[in-house]
This record gives structure tokens, C-alpha cells and sequence, in this order.
């Protein structure tokens, strides 16, 4: 299988690096280097190459290396399998230190919005901060599933952002006992529309992912890395699973329309897609992810994200995506590193992983490409 990669990389004014350029090829790429030294920062800055504020959900203004007088700016050259792509992203111009929005620039064209990036490459990542997903609020999970939504149905960011969008104005404008009926009701419908699209969305991938899992099990590919159980729960995709969408459409609709008191006394609107959640189980042991140990949620969800991966690439026609892996190795017995590496290199696309120790990725060195990271210098060893 092949896959996306970038064939190079460069920040500028980035997080710790001022200018660093990278010529890449198609091999997995090992990042060693000791804490602090902007390991993580590459990874940010290829999450960017997604739509999204990447994989640390930070502000524009913080990824502006400090004292810098220009903005930060992100340039990679990714090879695709209709050939290459030039992206360039960075805050708006003019917009200040606090900058809100980040363009986007494909082959020196500016993009209309940044969802257009998913046209061209799909980045899919595991950070340390996501160890706590099964265990943490369903906010987190809410956005890792809609990430992986996105992964396969471009179109799905933009119906979350139209949701939210209609859902705040709405909050606001009920927040006002006398506000106008018909405003609501138009708010209303946009909600009812666009939510609708999201769980159904939602339903779509979680079907697609566990029909995934399903057929790594009878290769069994994920022997070492359990595989996961996957539910949804909301008012909306409990309604899905056995009405049609136009019905729930409706329904969703006469529900805010009648739940405008108490969602005014709420101060926020009490149903909607904004408060379903993923509910994962450890297949094996047949118990809720949230009770696993540490180490067994880690396997769960490198499971996940492998499936994952597939997914994505079975959906574009065999183009794995590329993966950001961070500290990902530290944590997992020999075996099992061993196994996650010949996954990672079996599906194609391009993998990115990070650690303090180069000694724990001796197994994949003469398969990768490795870097020595040290305080915002990247520099390649043999
Ligand atoms: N805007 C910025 N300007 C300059 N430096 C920054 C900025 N934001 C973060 N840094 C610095 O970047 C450094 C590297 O961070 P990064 O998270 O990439 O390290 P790392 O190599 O992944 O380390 P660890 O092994 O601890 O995870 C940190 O020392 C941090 O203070
Ligand atoms: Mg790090």
C-alpha cells in the first residue's frame, strides 16, 4: 500500500524553531531528542496541515516563536497519489498577535477555508494528552470522533462549525424571553439540519470503523493491539438507528422549539449533537474502556487509531494517512513496540514518532529515518 507523505517540511517562526527545513522521504521519520527540545512542535506543525488548530488545540498567537517579529508559517510539499501538493498555512495576515483564523495556501492559490486541506491530506495523530480519552470528559472524545469523522467525510467540519455557529446565536438571542419567534425558529431549523447531518455523520464512520475492526480481526492484524468495541449515545443517534433522518430532522426541530424556557433558564442548549458521546469497550475482555488499566487503554486506542488508519485508506482508494505518533514507543513492552512498528511501516503512509531514548526504536532504524531534535535544530543521523 502507499500513502501520503511530505517529501519536505518547513517552519518558520514556529514554536522553538525559527527556520528549520526538512527533506523527507518515504520512510517512517524517528524523532529522538530530550525534553523540551520541539519534538512535539514538528508534530504540531504537520497537525496544522489538517483542518483544525492541531493536535494541541493551542491559540495562533502561541505557535509564534517567541521575540519574533514575523508570524509563525508552516510549508510542506506533500506527495499524493495524484502527485504532489505545496501547502502553506499561517495566522491570517494582519490579524495581529491574536490571531483567530489561519490561511491556507495550495499550489500559491489561496484555499476559501482551511477544510479545503482535507482534499489534499489526511494527518491522523496520538499524543500523550489522549491517554486519558476513555477516562476524561466526553468533550474529548466528542472531538476525537468527529476528527475521525472528518478523516473519512471531508464535509462533516463544516457541518459541525455551521451547528455551533447557529446553536450560539440561538443561545444568545433566547437568552431574551421577547426575542423574535421567527429568528428562533430559523436558528432552529439550521440546528435541526445541520445536527442531524453530524450523528448521522457519526453513525456512518462508527459503522464503517467497526465493520474495520471487524475484518482486522478475521486477518488477525490486531492481535497485540485489542480491539475495540464502539457505541454512540445521543438524543439524535438513538433516533437514527431506527427512523429516517428527514423524521429525527423534524423531531429534533419540535424539540428545541419546545425546550426554549428551559433552555433559556439553562443558559445552553440542553440536547443536540453537542452532548452525545463514544462509548468504547475493550473487545476482548468485554468491559468498558474507562475500567482497562493504563496500559491496556494505550493498546486499545493504538488499536483504534491503526483500524483507524485503514479506514482512511480503504476510503481513499488505498492512500494510508499520514500518522503523528508521539512518545508513542515509551510506554510499550518490547513485543509490542516491535508489532507496532511492523504495523505502522505495513500500512504505507508516512509515520512520524517521537522519544527521548533512540535505543527503543534500534528495531525499525534501518526502516526509518532518524533525527537527532535539539532545542530547535533537527538534524538527520545515518
Ligand atoms: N511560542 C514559542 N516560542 C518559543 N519556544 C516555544 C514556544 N512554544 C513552546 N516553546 C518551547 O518549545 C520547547 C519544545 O517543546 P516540545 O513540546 O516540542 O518538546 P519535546 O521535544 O516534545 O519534549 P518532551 O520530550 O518533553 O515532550 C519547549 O521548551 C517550549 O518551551
Ligand atoms: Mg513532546
Amino acid at each position: 500500500m502507499s500513502g501520503y507523505w511530505l517529501s519536505k517540511l518547513t517552519l518558520t517562526h514556529f514554536r522553538n524553531y525559527g527556520a528549520a527545513s526538512l527533506t523527507l522521504d518515504q520512510r517512517p521519520v524517528v524523532l529522538c531528542g530530550e525534553n523540551g527540545a520541539g519534538k512535539t512542535n514538528i508534530l504540531e506543525g504537520i497537525s496544522l496541515l489538517s483542518p483544525g488548530r492541531g493536535l494541541r488545540r493551542a491559540a495562533y498567537s502561541d505557535m509564534t516563536q517567541s521575540g519574533a517579529t514575523a508570524p509563525w508559517s508552516v510549508f510542506a510539499t506533500v506527495e499524493t497519489p495524484t502527485g504532489p501538493v505545496a501547502i502553506g498555512t499561517g495566522p491570517k495576515p494582519d490579524s495581529g498577535p491574536d490571531a483567530q483564523t489561519r490561511v491556507v495556501r495550495i499550489d500559491q492559490q489561496p484555499a476559501s477555508t482551511i477544510s479545503a486541506l482535507s482534499d489534499h491530506v489526511r494527518v491522523l495523530w496520538l499524543t500523550p494528552a489522549m491517554d486519558g480519552l476513555f477516562t476524561g470528559p466526553a468533550g474529548d472524545r466528542r472531538r476525537f470522533l468527529d476528527r475521525l469523522v472528518l478523516a473519512v467525510d471531508p464535509g462533516h467540519g463544516s457541518q459541525v462549525n455551521a451547528f455551533e455557529r447557529a446553536m450560539r446565536d440561538r443561545n444568545r438571542l433566547n437568552a431574551d424571553a421577547g426575542a423574535d419567534p421567527a429568528w428562533l425558529d430559523a436558528l432552529e431549523d439550521r440546528m435541526a439540519e445541520t445536527g442531524t447531518a453530524i450523528a448521522a455523520g457519526r453513525m456512518d464512520a462508527v459503522a464503517r470503523l467497526t465493520d474495520a475492526i471487524a475484518e482486522a480481526r478475521r486477518e488477525g492484524i490486531d492481535d497485540v493491539f485489542p480491539w475495540s468495541g464502539l457505541a454512540l449515545s445521543g438524543w439524535l443517534e438513538s433516533r437514527l438507528e431506527n427512523m429516517a433522518a428527514v423524521e429525527v430532522e423534524d423531531q429534533y426541530r419540535a424539540m428545541l422549539r419546545e425546550s426554549r424556557i428551559s433552555d433559556r433558564q439553562a443558559g445552553r442548549t440542553l440536547t443536540g449533537p453537542h452532548r452525545s458521546d463514544l462509548n468504547v469497550s475493550h473487545g476482548p475482555k468485554a468491559i468498558a474502556a474507562r475500567l482497562a488499566s493504563t496500559g491496556e487503554q494505550k493498546a486499545l486506542l493504538i488499536g483504534l487509531i491503526l483500524a483507524h488508519a485503514r479506514l482512511v485508506a480503504t476510503s481513499l482508494g488505498g492512500a494510508a494517512p499520514i500518522l503523528l505518533l508521539d512518545e508513542i514507543a515509551a510506554h510499550l513492552d518490547e513485543g509490542r513496540r516491535a508489532a507496532l512498528f511492523d504495523r505502522v511501516i505495513g500500512l504505507g503512509g508516512q509515520a512520524w514518532m517521537t522519544g527521548t531514548d533512540r535505543e527503543v526504536f534500534a528495531p525499525i532504524e534501518d526502516r526509518a529515518l532518524t533525527a537527532r531534535v535539539t532545542s530547535g535544530t533537527v538534524e538527520f543521523l545515518d
